[in-house]
């Protein structure tokens, strides 16, 4: 059976250009179309077919793929989702893939032996022709992470918005030393909060160094291994924006290793407002993600797709909350 690839290398086109072709005609040029079109006839290509199928032979069950089960943000998410799936008469299965890329493609084998009838990523990170092709075939949602151009509904916050916040917090302190400790930047949505960071010096006429900005992978070691590097620079930073609550408290547990005090020696702010972040000592300044409603809206856009409704709308923003606690300290406008 033709895949879109085949389609695409047919057509000489990409298999993202077939795919706005099948689902927005109107963005392709007409000369464009038309060699897809005649590489479908020619391949025989069925968009959707299996999905067709999956509606007459359904299995009541949904796939969500995490990044990293460890983490306490995913099983909030994995909740939101649950709960409106539990409703609706679904099973979900999980698959972790501990970060691994080649686990994450390995899952979509499950849509495709047909032993779940869609699935929800909360992990974007394998090759985005191999992502387009499967959710022509099958119904597929992404939460959290997203890749760029797709056709696919995905369900998030404004990263770059929210690292502008708190960095901005962090400024209106009086803070010019910012680091940050940011998350793998494989990952986009590191990438985005980096571009929230920098953009927050920017408009505030502050230096970006590179040297202040160090690559974590979002665990406490990878906090704390970091913040050690931070700690022992000549000119080290009065204050740090970690990329999550997990690499925040590693960052804080280097900082008082060292007999310093946060927030009073370095001020640490993190991002994703996991339940430990209040009851830590001092509780974290932080963003809040809306976890649970990011799941429940994902459950609810993949239920839509598996009744063949059609999504219009692809991209689904939630607000996100700056949380203001004890580790950034500080009064707004003092000098540091
Ligand atoms: O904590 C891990 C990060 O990855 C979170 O900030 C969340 O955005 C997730 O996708």
């Amino acid at each position: 059976m033709a895949k879109m690839s085949d389609v695409a290398k047919k057509a000489g086109v990409s298999v993202a250009t077939v795919s706005r072709a099948l689902c927005k005609p109107e963005t392709v040029k007409p000369e464009t179309r038309k060699k897809v079109e005649v590489a479908i006839q020619e391949l025989n290509y069925k968009p959707n077919m299996l999905a067709r199928q999956f509606r007459t032979n359904e299995t009541k069950t949904i796939m969500v793929v995490v990044p990293d089960i460890a983490n306490p943000f995913f099983s909030r998410v994995l909740r939101g989702i649950e709960s409106v799936a539990h409703k609706k008469g679904y099973q979900v299965l999980l698959g972790d893939t501990s970060n691994n890329i080649d686990q994450e493609q390995r899952y979509l084998e499950i849509l495709k032996q047909r032993l779940a009838d869609g699935m929800i990523l909360l992990t974007a990170r394998m090759d985005k022709d191999s992502l387009l092709e499967i959710s022509q075939d099958y119904p597929v949602v992404l939460a959290c992470e997203y890749i760029e151009g797709s056709d696919i509904p995905i369900v998030s916050i404004d990263n770059i918005s929210s690292a502008r916040k708190v960095t901005e917090h962090l400024i209106k302190l009086g803070h010019t030393r910012i680091a940050h400790i940011t998350g793998p930047t494989n990952v986009i949505l590191s990438r985005d909060r980096i571009k929230g960071y920098k953009q927050a010096l920017e408009t505030n006429d502050l230096f970006y160094e590179e040297v202040f900005v160090q690559e974590g992978d979002f665990t406490y070691e990878s906090g704390f291994n970091q913040m050690s590097k931070l700690l022992a620079l000549n000119n080290r930073p009065s204050a740090v924006f970690a990329a999550n609550d997990e690499m925040a408290i590693g960052a804080i547990k280097a900082v008082k290793l060292q007999g310093l005090k946060v927030p009073e020696d370095i001020a640490i702010v993190g991002f994703d407002n996991i339940k430990v972040s209040s009851i830590f000592e001092p509780a974290l300044t932080t963003i809040s993600q809306p976890k649970f409603e990011m799941g429940n809206v994902a459950m609810e856009l993949l239920l839509k797709i598996l009744d063949g409704q059609e999504v219009k709308r692809k991209q689904f923003v939630l607000a996100d909350e700056l949380i203001i606690r004890e580790s950034c300290g500080g009064k707004v406008n003092s000098t540091i």
